[in-house]
C-alpha cells in the first residue's frame, strides 16, 4: 500500500474515533441530505442542526414542501440567512413532485443544485466515491495531496466525504490547523513538513461586515414581512427590490408583500 493510501485509511479510522454524529449522517434519503447540504452552504454546522431538525420534522420529504405555502417555508428559514435557498428548495421539491429525482448526472438540473450539492448528493445519498469539494476538502486535499486525491477504498466514499468535512472544519482549518494534534494525515503531509501549511492554501478573506449590509437589511425587512404580512417600500427601497428580484417578495402598490402570502392567511 502507498503511503498515501495508507494515510487515507487513517483518515477513515479517525473519522470512526473522532466523527460527528451530525442528524444528516443518519440518514442516506437523497432529499434529507439535499435539505442539510442547502442549508450548510454559507451557514455553521451549529446553526444547522436545530433548523434541520424541525424542518425535517415538520416536512419530511419533498411531497410535504410541495403543499406548504412559500410564506410558510420562508418563516420556517428565518433566521438562517440567504433565503432564495429556501426557494429554491420548494422549487425543487415541485420538480421531483413532478418528475422524479434527475439521475446522478443531472442533478445540477434542480434549482439551487450546483456541483457541489450534485456531488454531495451522490457521495452521502448514493454512497459513491464522489469527493464533495468545498472550500475545507479543497484546502485539505492541497495540503496534504498535492497530486491529487489518491482514490477512495471501495465502498467508503461515504466516510471519506464526511471525515474530510470534520477534518477539514476542525483540524487542517485555514487559520490555525492542529497538525501536530493529533492529524491521521500528518504522516509525509507535504505542507506541514514544509512548515508551510499557511502558504499552501492562504486564508481567505472573511466575509464582509454583516452589519448595515445589503444582507442584513434585507433580512430585517424579510422578517418584518413575514411577521406582519406587508411593509412600505419607502421603508428601504433598495433591500425592497432585492427581495422582489430575488421572488421572495412583491409590489402590491406602496408596499411589499412576501411571495406566497396570500395563501397564508
Ligand atoms: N458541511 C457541508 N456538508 C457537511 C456535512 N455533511 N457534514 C458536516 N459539515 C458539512
Amino acid at each position: 500500500m502507498t503511503p498515501d493510501a495508507r494515510a487515507v485509511r487513517a483518515l477513515i479510522r479517525w473519522f470512526g474515533r473522532e466523527g460527528h454524529d451530525f442528524p444528516w449522517r443518519n440518514t442516506r434519503d437523497r432529499w434529507a441530505i439535499l435539505v442539510s447540504e442547502v442549508m450548510l452552504q454559507s451557514t455553521q454546522v451549529s446553526r444547522v442542526v436545530p433548523y434541520y431538525e424541525a424542518w425535517m420534522t415538520r416536512w419530511p420529504g419533498a411531497a410535504d414542501l410541495v403543499e406548504a405555502p412559500l410564506g410558510e417555508v420562508l418563516a420556517q428559514w428565518q433566521g438562517l440567512g440567504y433565503p432564495r435557498r429556501a426557494r429554491n428548495l420548494h422549487a425543487a421539491a415541485g420538480i421531483i413532485g413532478e418528475h422524479g429525482w434527475p439521475d446522478s448526472d443531472h442533478l445540477t438540473d434542480l434549482p439551487g443544485v450546483g456541483a457541489y450539492t450534485a456531488a454531495a448528493i451522490r457521495c452521502f445519498a448514493d454512497g459513491e466515491a464522489v469527493l464533495p469539494e468545498d472550500v475545507n476538502i479543497r484546502r485539505v486535499v492541497a495540503r496534504r495531496f498535492p497530486g491529487g486525491w489518491p482514490g477512495t477504498p471501495r465502498g467508503r466514499g461515504w466516510d471519506v466525504g464526511q471525515a474530510l468535512m470534520d477534518l477539514g472544519r476542525e483540524v487542517c482549518s485555514a487559520r490555525t490547523p492542529r497538525c501536530d494534534d493529533g492529524c491521521p494525515l500528518r504522516t509525509a503531509c507535504p505542507a506541514a513538513d514544509a512548515g508551510a501549511v499557511h502558504e499552501v492554501t492562504p486564508p481567505t478573506r472573511r466575509q464582509s461586515p454583516y452589519e448595515g449590509s445589503l444582507r442584513q437589511r434585507r433580512g430585517t425587512l424579510l422578517r418584518t414581512l413575514t411577521e406582519r404580512g406587508r411593509a412600505p417600500v419607502s421603508s428601504d427601497p433598495e433591500a425592497a427590490d432585492s427581495l422582489v428580484g430575488d421572488g421572495l417578495a412583491e409590489r402590491r402598490g406602496r408596499s411589499l408583500v412576501p411571495v406566497g402570502w396570500a395563501a397564508l392567511r
